[in-house]
């Protein structure tokens, strides 16, 4: 049995202080207001870990304008964090513009469940961890080692859960920012009146479907 905690939505996301290519992090303090995407990928120096720390330095302005900080983990030393970057960017086209958390003694990974046993004893899988400024955990998705990540659904993911917390709807099937939403279920057609006056579409009484609030 590994000593590794089971973490569940809505829990509040560990705290912890780690070092990181950007100096010693204390989790919590350094979330602030923000929400925050804590992912970890295996192993420096591999090619899928490469490609997409460059892409997370590429969206990072799209994580800045959700208000939403992005912060890397595997459990190789800092000094190899430090030497891998030049690399990174000069492969990717991608100065890495984020910290990567140095985890050689395994303590977040441990706190988060990162290593999965019987994929692999000693790395951590690909596991993404969106957290809100509560610091409470609102989504968890985990990929081997093998399969890089789509890091634009984890923008379309926070961008549901920002309109979701903010209104009376869900996101239905491959929604995306701007997409026709539906009503939830628990509001009654008299509530959802008030709510969305310009009316909506009744496909069934329990698929009401809306057009997107604060539509940009
Ligand atoms: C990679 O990032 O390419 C990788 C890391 C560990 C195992 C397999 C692939």
């Amino acid at each position: 049995m590994s000593g590794q905690t089971t973490l569940r939505l809505g829990d509040t996301a560990p705290d912890f202080t780690q070092e990181s290519t950007e100096g010693s992090i204390n989790f919590h303090q350094w979330i602030g207001d923000n929400w925050c995407v804590l992912f970890s990928h295996p192993k420096d120096f591999t090619p899928v870990c490469t490609t997409e720390l460059g892409e997370v330095a590429r969206l990072k302005p799209e994580f800045e304008k959700r208000h939403c900080k992005v912060i890397g983990l595997s459990v190789d030393p800092l000094e190899d964090h430090l030497s891998w970057l030049g690399d990174i960017e000069a492969t990717q086209g991608q100065r890495l513009n984020f910290p990567l958390l140095a985890d050689r003694d395994r303590k977040v990974s441990d706190l988060y469940g990162m290593i999965h046993p019987n994929a692999s004893d000693t790395l951590t899988v690909r596991t993404v961890f969106v957290i809100d400024p509560d610091k409470k955990i609102r989504l968890m998705i985990t990929y081997p080692a093998s399969t890089g990540r789509n890091f634009e659904e984890i923008l379309r993911a926070i961008d549901s859960l920002q309109l979701t917390d903010k209104h009376k709807v869900a996101t239905p099937v491959n929604w995306k920012a701007g997409d026709k939403c539906i009503i939830v279920p628990s509001l009654s057609n008299e509530e959802a009146a008030k709510l969305f006056p310009d009316g909506w579409d009744e496909q069934r009484p329990y698929l009401r479907v809306v057009e997107q609030p604060e539509k940009t």
